[in-house]
């Protein structure tokens, strides 16, 4: 079995370290306190919040994922569809029709995949009344059992066209739902902070901010040692502190390598430096495709940026060392090149630096660029 878990959420014995932040998150919810939880991408935001509800075993979570989001029927069919996984009961169904007179949704159950599909008719919009409607829902099934809802990747709400109008009337329902808990989590840092931490934004200082940081390097490499241990290998410190340097501290990352690490070594292999170059080349093999779409999909000076970023990542970006090393003529274009690679979110600002959101492909720009 393979011991490394990527790229999806991890619970139980895959889950390791964030005892504060779990006791953190206990405390709120049990106060029925409003969070919302922020951090880098692949950092372990949403195992975070599911391991927490896991382990306090008194409340059910309701996860609404907001991951490009279009429209705001989209995002009432969203709700909607997790009600109904979460009550997961037929006469439920047949119940929720009723419960709609503004937005009566369409009900199915696909055969194939046994999940809920929910459509509406053209004819109908989303209105304030209908989003009442669903709120009112979400606070009656909260009643039955404590819940706790939890909208995941919330920054993408912005994305829709009538996001002002739409985050008005979510916080004006959300603020009487005072025994529900809600969690809010993102990692486009800038993007969350526009909608908690602007004064102009409806849910201005409506949830307590909780920063997820890197895992503790002490804790994560028992943890991984712990893990290579029981695949029959074993790890040197050294390559460790390599991984953890790659990466820049961030989980998912951090477990992709050790999943290369260990695909690439035998049972009873002590993991040494060799070992990396092979795990990149794998991570590489895996991946090359998805770079050169991206790459292909950048203008010169774009493609330009972003190879300077990665092989002289200490330049600064306006300087004329940067235009020369990467053979770009004026200064503005770098800022082009930047603004654009950051709404692509290829790149992200860390501090007063940018970073590459896949830390392999920095890697790979600088190998073969
Ligand atoms: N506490 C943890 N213990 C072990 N691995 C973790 C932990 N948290 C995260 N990871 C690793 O990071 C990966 C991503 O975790 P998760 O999806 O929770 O992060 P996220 O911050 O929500 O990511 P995204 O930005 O993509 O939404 C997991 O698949 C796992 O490999
Ligand atoms: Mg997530």
């Amino acid at each position: 079995m393979i011991p490394f878990k990527y790229g999806v959420v991890v619970s139980g014995k895959d889950f390791c370290g964030r005892t504060e932040s779990i006791e953190e998150i206990k405390t709120f919810v049990l106060s029925s306190q409003n969070t919302y939880v922020q951090g880098e991408r692949r950092i372990g935001k949403t195992s975070l919040v599911f391991e927490t509800i896991k382990r306090m075993k008194s409340h059910r979570l309701l996860v609404v994922d907001l991951l490009a989001l279009r429209t705001p029927e989209e995002l009432c069919s969203r709700i909607i569809k997790q009600l109904i996984l979460l009550e997961n009961k037929a006469s439920f169904l047949g119940n929720l029709v009723q419960f709609f007179t503004h937005l009566r949704p369409q009900i199915s159950m696909d055969p194939l995949t046994n999940l809920p599909a929910v459509s509406f008719d053209r004819a109908v919009s989303v209105t304030p009344e209908s989003i009442e409607e669903i709120f009112e829902l979400i606070k009656t099934i909260g009643k039955k059992k404590k819940m706790v809802v939890f909208f995941d990747e919330f920054q993408d709400i912005l994305k829709i066209e009538d996001a002002p109008w739409l985050l008005a009337t979510l916080r004006s329902k959300i603020q009487y739902h005072d025994q529900l808990s809600y969690i809010f989590a993102g990692s486009i840092r800038n993007e969350m902070d526009n909608i908690f931490s602007d004064s102009e934004s409806p849910f201005f200082k409506s949830a307590i901010p909780i920063t997820i940081s890197p895992i503790e390097q002490g804790v994560f490499s028992s943890f991984i040692i712990k893990k290579f241990r029981l695949a029959k290998r074993s790890i040197k410190k050294e390559v460790l502190s390599k991984i953890f340097e790659i990466t820049a501290n961030v989980s998912g990352d951090i477990l992709q390598f050790c999943e290369a690490l260990w695909s690439v070594s035998a049972e009873n292999e002590v993991i040494d430096d060799d070992a990396i170059p092979k795990a990149l080349q794998l991570i590489f093999a895996r991946e090359h495709r998805s770079y050169e779409m991206v790459l292909s999909s950048l203008s010169h000076n774009q493609q330009k940026t972003l190879t300077g970023l990665a092989k002289y990542p200490g330049c600064q970006l306006n300087s004329a060392d940067f235009l020369k090393l990467s053979g770009i003529g004026q200064p503005s274009s770098v800022n082009a090149a930047i603004k654009k690679l950051t709404d692509r979110r290829i790149i992200f600002k860390k501090a007063n630096h940018y970073s590459f959101s896949n830390p392999f492909l920095a890697t790979w720009l600088k190998s073969f660029m």
